[in-house]
């Protein structure tokens, strides 16, 4: 008999979601303005500790506008994790500006704080009207750290940065929701931020994205450009070339509920880690992914690196062999200095990020995951 699946991570809808989306739905309030993104966005802004949130369609049309009211411009650069999911390098492009990929640092697999420093120093120059990167020539306008799996960058060296250079900090919060860095909310530590609320994320919109900023500027022009430029409602004049970016009230249901259970959500992936940390700590060859000790990691993605010559097998022989199992793994993205869609451009000494996507493997998370289902994970794994 073959045994059941067992996926990487699912949504965990266990509060008032049919309540709200019936609310939606029996009121006839269902499209893209309503009580409930009203409600969505002053939850997360309350909860991250930020003065206004924009709702928007998803993460990554979040990200385009926060490049866009940051005031990055074409022919701009803007300084990004190279490992990370597309996502943010795209949106990079949409403005018509490049990204510069800097690497991971070992210990945390984070945008290295050292090598951003090290390439603002040595690689560029200041002119009359910024800062200019001497290879390209191109002005660098923003620095966007990526919080990857849940864990949150070492930000303090990222914010002394932008204020000595002049730069935008823009985080990608995307699949950190919860998560501190000594103390504070990813999301409340650089200029701009956004989230997403994607089906695998530590909450759900089904869909959905939000940024979030103390600029009030920053935050009506995003409401504006979102909504796609609309000076009058009455007569359709539209003063710039907006978009369709708004989030719809029945996502915004779903996202109000996940968000009344998201600590709930964030201890039931804590609680998954240490069990994976408990019982991989002996196993030859396998070493999880850590905390800082500045960190409160929301553990999003449990993630462990597999050394093929001590565990003998290499990770994507073990994600085969799970899968035989029906248990998901998934590698790390492939970092995109390598990818194909940015063919080109510049990459700043990524060789961590490289290592780290040969050798890491993600494990079952879902927040939902039953004991039983964890430890057939582990057995399959301790062998
Ligand atoms: C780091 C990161 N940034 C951005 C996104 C984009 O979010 P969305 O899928 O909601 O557009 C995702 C995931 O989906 C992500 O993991």
């Amino acid at each position: 008999m073959s045994e059941t699946p067992i996926p990487l991570c699912v949504p965990h809808l266990a509060g008032n979601e049919w309540l709200y989306v019936k609310e939606c739905l029996d009121t006839n309030w269902v499209s893209s303005v309503g009580l409930f993104v009203d409600r969505f966005e002053r939850a997360v802004a309350d909860y991250v500790g930020c003065r206004h949130a924009v709702a928007a369609v998803n993460g990554t049309a979040a990200l385009h506008v926060a490049l866009l009211v940051s005031g990055v411009a074409p022919e701009d650069e803007v300084l990004v994790s190279d490992l990370t999911f597309i996502a943010p390098v795209n949106a990079i492009r949409y403005v018509g500006a490049w990204p510069v990929l800097i690497d991971a640092e070992p210990d945390h697999w984070q945008m290295d704080p050292q090598k951003i420093s090290d390439f603002l120093e040595l690689e560029c120059e200041p002119r009359r009207d910024g800062l200019y990167n001497r290879l390209t020539g191109r002005r660098v306008k923003a620095i966007l750290p990526v919080h990857i799996l849940g864990h949150p960058c070492d930000m303090d060296p990222l914010i002394e940065c932008a204020r000595r250079y002049g730069l935008s900090l823009i985080e990608d919060a995307s699949e950190s929701l919860g998560a501190r860095y000594k103390g504070r909310h990813v999301g409340s530590l650089g200029h701009i931020a956004c989230f997403s609320f994607n089906g695998n994320k530590v909450i759900t919109a089904g869909g959905g994205g939000m940024l979030v900023t103390d600029d009030d500027e920053w935050a009506a022009r995003a409401k504006y450009l979102t909504t796609q430029a609309k000076d009058d409602a009455v007569e359709f004049i539209h003063g710039e070339i907006g978009y369709n970016y708004r989030l719809t009230n029945v996502q915004a249901a779903i996202g109000v509920a996940q968000m009344e259970d998201l600590d709930s959500l964030i201890d039931a992936k804590r609680r998954i880690a240490d069990v994976y940390l408990r019982e991989l700590a002996s196993v030859p060859g396998v070493q999880p992914m850590g905390q800082a000790p500045w960190a409160a990691s929301t553990w999003w993605l449990f993630t462990t690196l597999i050394n093929p010559q001590v565990y003998g097998e290499d990770r994507r022989a073990l994600h085969m062999r799970l899968a035989q199992g029906g248990i998901t793994t998934r590698p790390l993205w492939q970092p995109m200095h390598l990818s194909p869609a940015h063919r080109g451009v510049q990459a700043y000494r990524c060789e961590v990020s490289e290592r780290l996507h040969r050798d890491a493997v993600s494990l079952p998370s879902s927040a939902g995951i039953a004991a039983e289902d964890q430890r057939r994970v582990v057995a399959s794994i301790v062998r």
